[in-house]
């Protein structure tokens, strides 16, 4: 028997930080050895004209989750952990979501119930805050953060998930105190509302007004109150899913000023846009997702801030929902467009797609498109370096890319439940086509080789961004505020 469990050989390695020509040897489900050559293992993949990445962590999808609108999710933690698997995730994490009057306990056991039989690539939770009462702001949340469950999101539209902004100052004070991520969903609620009533009311109700409803300018306001109550605080946030150039400005401003905000975008906002709705009868509903796609500009923009590091995280937000009776078209077959559950699939195509248009498109480079896609999720969320990187003493969370493969998008060629996808008539280019996970070869021959369940619950730690940083903003320092003890 070798010493050596696996070994990946001749194939180029690259993390966020370095491009390097070495085998990669792997032991007892962790990376032990990187060296030019090294002796033989009990399984050899021969990675040369490959490209040996880091397995993608996937930090914003929904699986099996409940909608605020009472739709589920099409896939369960088995299907969406499988197509994120072929795709070239080794991590996903999706939400526990708190609709009200629930425990936060409970809904964490609820998914758990749900994931841990199921998944057959390890996952983590973010929770979704959307009753911060005195249990769960007091008791329960400090509780969850301790206990692995480090970052949540909160939103600052949907009727039934909305925060107001008291509200969200209290759940950014529990952040900061406990050392845990916030992400926020920026969208300005009441222009939402009052342009779907004029909407509705002049008769405009087919999907494609769903991206006339919700408006860049709100994007972008709603992002700035965000960031200046995350200021007032002065705690670490995340903006979701930017769409548009008025959000990511305002990011980058906060960045530039020295603020520890983040941002993160999705494949919906580089290859869709608002045209995309414009479908016959109902079609345009199978691409409603807020914030909406928008133009060819916004396109522009969000490459941008893929290039020059305004964002983060590229994450799929895969909300999937079938264009059928248990999902898009759950209020009937010809649905106004503000009664559409929110979100599009992509949890399969998020990093082939980057990695085409990206990569192979010359807009960034391959150790930024490790960092987008896997290496910042894993150090904002508490991972890293367990999770995220190819490096000694990491779990062998690797995918082997072929970077040639050459195919053009069909629905068929996908492992989730959703029944279409967006991106049909996508030209890819570069394919992850043998997936490990902690040394476990899930997806090799275009087949998956692992059991259901066999993926692992992470709990997070808290996020080395997250930690309080022991001074208060100065407006809030009691000495200017004439001895307030804040
Ligand atoms: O449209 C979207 N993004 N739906 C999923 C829920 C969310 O807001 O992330
Ligand atoms: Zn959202
Ligand atoms: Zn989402």
């Amino acid at each position: 028997m070798a010493d050596l469990d696996i070994v990946i050989r001749n194939g180029t390695v690259a993390t966020a930080a370095d491009v390097m020509r070495c085998d990669v040897g792997i032991r007892d489900g962790r990376i032990v050895t990187l060296a030019d050559k090294l002796p033989a293992g009990d399984r050899e993949f021969d990675a040369g004209g490959k490209f040996v990445l880091p397995g993608g962590i996937d930090s914003h999808c929904h699986i099996e989750q409940l909608s605020s609108s009472g739709v589920v999710c099409a896939d369960d933690f088995y299907s969406g952990s499988v197509s994120a698997a072929f795709g070239g995730t080794t991590t996903i994490i999706p939400f526990a979501a708190q609709h009200h009057g629930q425990s936060l306990r409970e809904v964490v056991k609820n998914y758990h119930a749900c994931a841990d039989p199921k998944a057959v690539i390890d996952y983590a939770f973010h929770l979704i805050i959307s009753d911060p009462d005195e249990q769960v702001m007091g008791q329960e949340l400090p509780a969850l953060i301790e206990d692995g469950y480090s970052s949540f999101k909160v939103y600052m539209t949907y009727d039934a998930l909305r925060l107001d902004d008291h509200q969200m100052l209290q759940v950014f004070e529990v952040a900061r105190r406990h050392g845990a991520m916030v992400m926020v969903h920026a969208e300005n609620h009441d222009m939402i509302r009052w342009l779907t009533d004029r909407l509705l009311g002049g008769g405009y109700r087919q999907p494609k007004y769903h991206a006339v409803s919700h408006p860049r300018v709100g994007e972008g306001e709603a992002t700035h109150r965000a960031i200046c109550l995350a200021e007032l605080v002065d705690v670490p946030m995340l903006i979701v899913h930017v769409s548009t150039g008025e959000a990511i400005d305002e990011i980058r401003r906060a960045q530039n000023r020295g603020l520890k905000i983040y941002g993160e975008t999705c494949p919906q906002y580089l290859f869709l846009t608002a045209a995309d709705l414009d479908l016959p009868g109902a079609e345009g509903a199978m691409m409603c997702c807020s914030p909406p796609p928008r133009d060819e500009a916004a396109h522009a923009a969000v490459w941008q801030g893929l290039a020059n590091g305004t964002f983060q995280v590229f994450s799929s937000d895969h909300a999937p929902y079938r264009h059928d009776e248990t999902g898009k078209l759950a209020s009937g077959p010809d649905p106004s467009f503000h009664q559409i559950a929110n979100g599009v699939p992509g949890i399969e195509l998020r990093l082939p797609l980057l990695f085409s248009a990206g990569v192979q498109g010359g807009r960034i480079d391959l150790n930024q498109f490790v960092a987008l896609t896997a290496t910042n999720a894993a150090k904002l969320y508490g991972l890293y370096p367990r999770k995220g990187t190819i490096a000694v003493g990491s779990d062998a969370d690797i995918a082997i890319w072929d970077p040639e493969k050459k195919f053009t998008v069909e629905y068929e060629l996908l492992h989730d439940h959703v029944g279409y996808t967006p991106y049909t008539g996508q030209e890819i280019r570069g394919w992850p086509e043998t997936v490990l996970s902690r040394g476990r070869v899930v997806i090799h021959d275009g087949t998956l080789q692992v059991e259901r369940g066999s993926g692992a619950f992470l709990p997070c730690a808290k996020p080395e961004a997250a930690q309080p940083l022991g001074k208060l903003v100065p407006e809030m320092h009691p000495e200017k505020n004439f001895g307030a003890e804040l």
